[in-house]
C-alpha cells in the first residue's frame, strides 16, 4: 500500500546523509519522499524543520513523515507541537512498529547519532509497514487529541 503515498523527511544538520539515506530507500519501495532538507551541512535549527515536516503531515499534503537530528528527541518535540501530530523517537524496530499499532503515530524520529543506517532503515520499514489497530487503542489516541483542545 505504498503507492502515491508522500512522506514528508527533514532533519537538522546532524542527519543530511542518514535523511537522505532513508530518502532513497524508501523511493525504491514505492513511496513519494518529499524531501525538504536541509541539504548544505551548515548549523541549522531542528525546531524550524521539525515544523516544516509536521505541517505537511497534518495538513494532509503528506501521508507521514520522517524526522531526524542528532538524538531525534529535540526535532520530535518540535514535531508534536503542531496539531494533529503524533511522533515517537525510536531506536528499535519493535518500538517503531507500536507506534503506528498502538498510538497511530504519523511521524517517526531518529537520532542519527543514536543509530547506525542498517538499523535505522529497518526502524523506517517497521514503522512505515505497520498498522493502526484500532479497537481501545483508538479510545486513547482520542484522548491524545482531546488533549490538543
Ligand atoms: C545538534 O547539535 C543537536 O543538538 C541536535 O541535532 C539534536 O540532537 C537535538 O535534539
Amino acid at each position: 500500500m505504498t503507492a502515491g503515498k508522500r512522506i514528508a523527511l527533514s532533519s537538522d544538520h546532524a542527519a543530511i546523509p542518514l535523511r537522505q539515506a532513508i530518502a532513497a530507500h524508501i523511493a525504491a519501495q514505492g513511496w513519494v519522499a518529499v524531501d525538504i532538507g536541509p541539504t548544505t551541512p551548515e548549523s541549522t535549527h531542528y525546531p524550524e524543520h521539525g515544523a516544516a515536516a509536521a505541517r505537511l503531515v497534518a495538513s494532509g499534503d503528506c501521508h507521514m513523515g520522517i524526522i531526524l537530528c542528532g538524538t531525534g528527541q529535540g526535532i520530535m518535540m518540535a514535531a508534536n507541537k503542531v496539531k494533529g501530530i503524533r511522533c515517537g523517537v525510536c531506536a528499535d524496530t519493535f518500538s517503531a512498529r507500536m507506534i503506528r499499532q498502538h498510538n497511530d503515530a504519523n511521524m517517526l524520529s531518529i537520532g542519527a547519532r543514536v543509530v547506525g543506517e542498517g538499523l535505522a532503515l529497518d526502524i523506517v520499514d517497521a514503522f512505515l509497514n505497520a498498522q493502526f489497530e484500532g479497537a481501545r487503542h483508538a479510545t486513547r489516541v482520542e484522548m491524545i487529541k482531546a488533549l490538543e483542545e
